[in-house]
């Protein structure tokens, strides 16, 4: 919001993108709603009544990312970068609840009916008997809708795309875009539609329009990857129906997106000979154990220029942290050398057990010592230089022990937590308690 004509918007950076609007009528103490309204009626939480049925989507992954599967009368913002795979995911979808004896509709703003035919021949979906239309007006698509059966699925491709005639402005612009929303969230809500708005992302990857967006939806999705990379992973930043720590992960394949249900192999490079920097951490996504190799690599510097630090798919902070952490705790020297970190496939790392991994892949890099390449790392590190317990520590370490890991390195009450190991059958796991215990372990034996 600008309070003077302003031609680039201060948020996403776009031009020629604000508009005008008339500031709202201040109210005066005149004004007393204290009286004249209808009585609003109270109910009990638990009165009978009917809890909506969920809907399976057809793609199990699709449907665990929205914690258990489409709710009817609520309404999904999809973000994710342009090109990742947005509208593919969502014509799979669209064709699933079509095929399965519900209605789906799919409105294409961006794009023709025919290229939208093309995808669908190109993923093998030409059969299933989808509504598609191209239509930009929200007049004119709530009109149709209101003339015929209530849909299960309603798909808007994308929100940005969408113009009403009631409001002043182009389509895109942050009361286009609002009003558009509204008017489609109150038909999906006043019918018991599901609803799915496809949203564009700006450059740093928030979704372009106006925030509130994300408040008026009930769940917000982003739809993640590196383009060039096979694996797409969707998550739930906002969930009024389920959990948002869930994922649903996807290979992009020619005939479409490919369900992964087992990505636990997913993220490690898979090479035989063990390598100075590596190390690999088993995350938790939700429910889920994901094996993912970290990359460190470090070079030192011969002049006093300032070195570089780089983070993919990590915390820059949190790295920065590490690197004083272990500067402070364990006298290691990282002030003249470069600090390049990488999580491999494309992964963005969120768990915070991540740190003793990560720890272990710089101490690796710095002194050139390969660590095992059957070992797992995991646990948080404190600024005193402890390795703090972490959760899910057993499951962490069945699914190491599954994949064929036999070491597993993490905080010293874990090993208390899983007594006997039964957590991971065939792995010997090693607690680690202070910091230095671990830069002494990797530093001393080659
Ligand atoms: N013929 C093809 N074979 C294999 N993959 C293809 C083919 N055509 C497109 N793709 C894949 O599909 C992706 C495009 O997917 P899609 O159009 O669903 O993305 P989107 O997120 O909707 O993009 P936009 O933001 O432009 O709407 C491409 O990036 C590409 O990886
Ligand atoms: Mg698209």
């Amino acid at each position: 919001m600008a309070t003077r004509w302003q031609g680039q918007c201060a948020d996403c950076g776009e031009w020629n993108t604000l508009v005008e609007e008339a500031p709202q009528t201040v109210f005066s103490s005149k004004h007393d709603l204290s009286s004249g309204g209808r009585p609003i009626v109270f109910t009990p939480l638990d009165a009978p009544g009917e809890l909506p049925v969920r809907r399976a989507s057809g793609l199990a992954e699709f449907d665990r990312a929205l914690g258990g599967g489409l709710v009817p009368g609520s309404a999904i913002l999809m973000g994710g970068d342009p090109g990742i795979g947005k509208s593919t995911l969502l014509l799979q979808v669209s064709a699933h609840i079509a095929s399965s004896g519900g209605t789906a509709v799919y409105v294409s703003g961006e794009e023709a009916a025919g290229q939208v035919r093309l995808r669908a021949e190109r993923l093998g979906l030409s059969k299933a008997p989808i509504l598609m239309a191209s239509a930009t007006s929200v007049r004119d698509i709530l009109t149709t809708l209101g003339n015929m059966d209530t849909p299960s699925l309603l798909v808007i491709d994308s929100i940005q795309t969408m113009h009403s005639d009631q409001i002043e402005g182009a389509p895109g612009t942050v009361s286009q875009v609002r009003g558009c929303a509204f008017e489609l969230i109150r038909y999906a809500k006043e019918n018991g539609v599901t609803l799915i708005l496809v949203g564009h992302v700006t450059k740093d990857g928030n979704i372009a329009g106006p925030r509130v967006l994300e408040h008026m939806v009930d769940v917000v999705m982003s739809f993640e990857g590196e383009r060039s990379h096979q694996y797409r992973i969707l998550r739930s930043l906002k969930n009024r129906f389920g959990p948002v720590d869930e994922i649903g992960v996807f290979a992009m394949e020619g005939a479409g997106l490919a369900e992964v249900g087992n990505p636990s192999m997913l993220f490690l490079s898979g090479r035989e000979e063990p390598m100075a920097g590596s190390a690999v951490f088993p995350a938790m996504e939700g429910t889920r154990p994901v094996l993912i190799e970290i990359q460190a690599l470090i070079v030192r510097l011969q002049s006093g220029a300032t070195p570089r630090r780089a983070v993919v798919g990590w915390d820059n902070g949190r790295m920065a942290m590490l690197l004083a952490v272990l500067e402070a705790r364990c006298g290691l020297n990282f002030s003249s050398a470069e600090v390049y970190l990488n999580v491999a496939g494309g992964y963005r790392l969120s768990d915070p057990a991540a740190d003793l991994a990560v720890a272990a892949a710089l101490v690796s890099a710095l002194g050139d010592k390969p660590l095992s390449s059957n070992a797992v790392w995991f646990g948080e590190v404190s600024l005193a230089g402890e390795i703090r317990p972490v959760a899910h520590s057993a499951i962490r370490q069945r699914e190491s022990a599954k994949l064929g890991f036999a070491k597993a390195f993490g905080p010293s009450s874990a090993a208390e937590q899983d007594p006997g190991g039964e957590g991971g059958k065939g792995l010997a796991f090693t607690g680690l308690g202070m910091l230095p215990n671990l830069v002494d372990r990797i530093l001393s034996d080659a």
